[in-house]
């Protein structure tokens, strides 16, 4: 069995219809709602899957203890069962309506242990609460940590809306990276402050972006990615703006010299881990920004 796969993710994705039907009917609650190594369960996997017949997301709906949970989850690429339905598997509306009354009925039993803004189960304990207390026990070595741990407003990333950071295998790598960015940035620029603008280029999770909101109050944030908003952290909290920009498309100097101009506040442009072309690019939307 390829590593990250149960026998009927296995028998899923060869299309072994026989085998998966099964599977549904003996298999244990495990077998059915076990993500594979890109976060799809079962349900989702036949969800947006044509070459099964409907009758088999209802016989695994019809196992309900075990399914619910998989209908309120989400793949890796943030989709839950009923989107899989709907966007990618063109499925019935009576199935798709099935998916999303499971995964109500899930989020609505679950609420408490949920992240309030998507919904999905976020950690009582996130890895960030884990290097909190270290540092708190003085075990902590690293400088940049220990600047971020001693400033309370930070403490906010670990509410549960920021799970896709304070929960991230990362997160410690993150947080002293955009330490040492704001450090530079403080350093080059010794007039900044709370009424300037930051543009965060290629922002990924925004974990620079948010820090730097939640230092600053007042400061205007706007983290640029062409990821859509659903991968980012939900730094709306934090009062971080999010464009969904490709930078290096044709219209982008365009958009940004629009937006510089609506925000009209002095600016400042980071930009952490842009390879290539995409540094290129920061290095032109500053050159414009500053000319
Ligand atoms: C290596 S990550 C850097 C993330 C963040 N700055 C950090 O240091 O953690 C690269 C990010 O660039 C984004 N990206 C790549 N090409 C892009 C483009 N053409 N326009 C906008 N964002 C892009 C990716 O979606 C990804 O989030």
């Amino acid at each position: 069995m390829p590593r990250g796969r149960n026998a009927l993710h296995d028998a899923l994705l060869k299309s072994d219809c026989e085998r998966v039907k099964e599977l549904i009917a003996t298999g244990d609650d495990l077998l059915h709602c076990q993500p594979d190594l890109k976060g799809c369960n079962p349900l989702m996997l036949l969800a947006r899957d044509q070459r099964f017949h409907e009758e088999y997301i209802w016989a695994l709906l019809a196992r309900r203890a075990s399914v619910e949970a998989s209908a309120a989850a989400r793949s890796r690429t943030r989709l839950t069962a009923a989107e899989y339905a709907s966007d990618f598997g063109a499925r019935s509306a009576r199935v798709v309506e099935a998916l999303r009354a499971c995964e109500e009925q899930e989020r609505r039993r679950t609420v408490e242990w949920r992240c309030p803004e998507c919904g999905d189960v976020v950690r009582a304990r996130p890895r960030l609460l884990g290097y909190l207390q270290r540092a708190e026990r003085g075990e902590e070595k690293n400088p940049l940590l220990l600047r971020f741990f001693a400033k309370e407003c930070n403490r906010a990333l670990l509410n549960p809306w920021y799970h896709m950071v304070n929960n991230d295998p990362s997160v410690r790598k993150e947080i002293s990276e955009s330490m040492a960015m704001l450090d530079a940035l403080t350093g080059a620029l010794p007039a900044f402050g709370s009424d300037w603008h930051i543009v965060d280029l290629c922002c990924g999770m925004a974990v620079t972006a948010s820090i730097v909101a939640l230092e600053h109050p007042g400061l205007a944030v706007t983290a640029v990615d062409r990821r859509e908003k659903r991968y980012t952290t939900h730094f709306g909290r934090a009062g971080v703006r999010y464009v969904q920009w490709d930078i290096l498309g044709v219209d982008f100097l365009h958009r940004l010299e629009s937006l510089v101009s609506e925000v009209n506040r002095p600016v400042a442009i980071l930009g952490m881990h842009l390879c290539g072309a995409l540094s290129l690019r920061a290095i032109e939307a500053f050159a414009m920004l500053e000319s």
